[in-house]
């Protein structure tokens, strides 16, 4: 008998398919919706490999409120959502904000409204720390604590300080109205995750994050310039107020990550706390000079790299301060910055075509 059901949107993509895992290695049931416009199916397989279990998949498109409650009908065991479907790219988000606002605020919105006529309460939403913008511009809100206020810098950050307070609104409107009702009114609740920068790979090699396109996050396009798919890493600023000059970030590995899912999963299935956010990450940060000298160091030889300007739109420090999490939802990072190098290298290295290739059989007997 399964813990409980959950539907998983977005969960073919990086961090889904890593949560997805996770929720059936620790007994859930899991029922993938996504469109599969950044990710592919081969995902499934690879969850099937490494844990022997499947999760049941949709291809459908989350703004499509019929399909989603073709499936909560299909599956009445679903009683808690993880939220991952989006687009997230920073800068894309500027050129084409009405397309990020509908499939990222739009596609929420259908989603809870789906939710809401099957019946289906709980929520965990995959949030970020760029929902902080600039947390410099305060003093000692460096490591950034969950009261920190919010104000993204970006239309993408923008979506998710919207989505954070549509979840929020409707669960209080849902928990109103069944209090008025004379039912109890903790059915509804929300858990909203600020992720910090998610990077690594699966141990075994046969797992990691496959975009569609050109990745356009630091580890990724470090793993290119290691495999020569790329010449030279561009280093974005070297005249910022850090040890090294290069601005700081809490990078968090993936597998972490999925676990801290179903912490808050758990915790909000259990404790049913209403709306509440709280911090993934690991509270060290790193710097762009110390990444590149730790996968320089798993890779083995010095990856090259050039000194550009700071890009548009960077902040110095984003380092979360995860004791929220760490109490909360006794979860915290186990797995360290330099570990994610290692595994991020062995899935660059061993799978350039990411999962348009079958791994190393080497790697499958392990
Ligand atoms: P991803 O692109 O790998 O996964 C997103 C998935 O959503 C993809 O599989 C994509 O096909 C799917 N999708 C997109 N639009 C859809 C739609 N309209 N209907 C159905 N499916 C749709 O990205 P990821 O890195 O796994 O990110 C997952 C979530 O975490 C996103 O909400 C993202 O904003 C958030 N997040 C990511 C990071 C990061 O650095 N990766 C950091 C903080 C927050
Ligand atoms: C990390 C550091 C760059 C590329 C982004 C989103 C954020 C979240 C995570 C979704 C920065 C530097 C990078 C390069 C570089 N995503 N860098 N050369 O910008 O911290 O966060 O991903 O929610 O919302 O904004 O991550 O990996 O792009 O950059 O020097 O080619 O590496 O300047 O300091 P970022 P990143």
């Amino acid at each position: 008998m399964a813990v409980g059901t959950v539907l998983v949107t977005g969960g073919t993509g990086y961090i889904g398919s890593f949560t997805s895992l996770a929720l059936l290695e620790h007994g859930y049931d899991v029922v993938i919706v996504d469109n599969l416009y950044n990710s592919s199916k081969v995902a499934l397989d690879r969850i099937e490999l490494i844990c022997g279990r499947r999760p049941a998949f949709y291809e459908l498109d989350i703004s499509d409120e019929k399909a989603l409650d073709e499936v909560f009908q299909k599956h009445p065991a679903i009683d808690s959502v993880i939220h991952f479907a989006a687009l997230k790219a920073v800068g894309e988000s500027g050129e084409i904000p009405l397309e990020y606002y509908k499939v990222n605020v739009g596609g929420s919105i259908a989603l809870m409204r789906s939710m809401e006529r099957n019946n289906v309460t709980n929520v965990v939403f995959s949030s970020s720390a760029t929902v902080y913008g600039d947390a410099t511009r305060f003093e000692n809100m460096i490591p950034i604590p969950e009261h920190c206020p919010r104000e993204a810098t970006n239309t993408y950050g923008r979506t998710k300080v919207i989505i954070e307070d549509v979840i929020t609104d409707q669960v209080k409107a849902q928990r109103n109205k069944l209090e008025k009702a004379g039912k109890s009114p903790e059915a509804w609740n929300g858990a909203l995750l600020r992720y910090f920068n998610p990077c690594g790979a699966h141990p075994t090699g046969i797992m990691g994050e496959d975009p569609q396109g050109v990745p356009f996050n630091l580890l990724p396009l470090l793993g290119q310039v290691a495999t020569g798919e790329r010449e030279k890493l561009l280093v974005f600023g070297d005249d910022y107020d850090s040890r090294d000059g290069t601005a700081i970030r809490d990078y968090i590995h993936v597998v972490d990550l999925a676990r801290g899912h179903l912490a808050a999963l758990n915790f909000v299935r259990e404790k049913k706390p209403g709306v509440k956010a709280w911090n993934l990450g690991s509270g060290r940060g790193s710097t762009v000079f110390e990444i590149i000298n730790a996968f320089s160091k798993v890779v083995g030889r010095d990856l090259p790299y050039e000194v550009k300007p700071r890009r548009q739109g960077d902040v110095l420090d984003l380092t979360a301060h995860p004791s929220l999490a760490n109490e909360e939802l006794n979860w915290k990072t186990e797995l360290t910055m330099e570990k994610a190098c290692e595994d991020l290298w062995r899935w660059v290295d061993n799978n350039p075509q990411g999962y348009r290739q079958e791994p190393p059989p080497e790697l499958l007997a392990a």
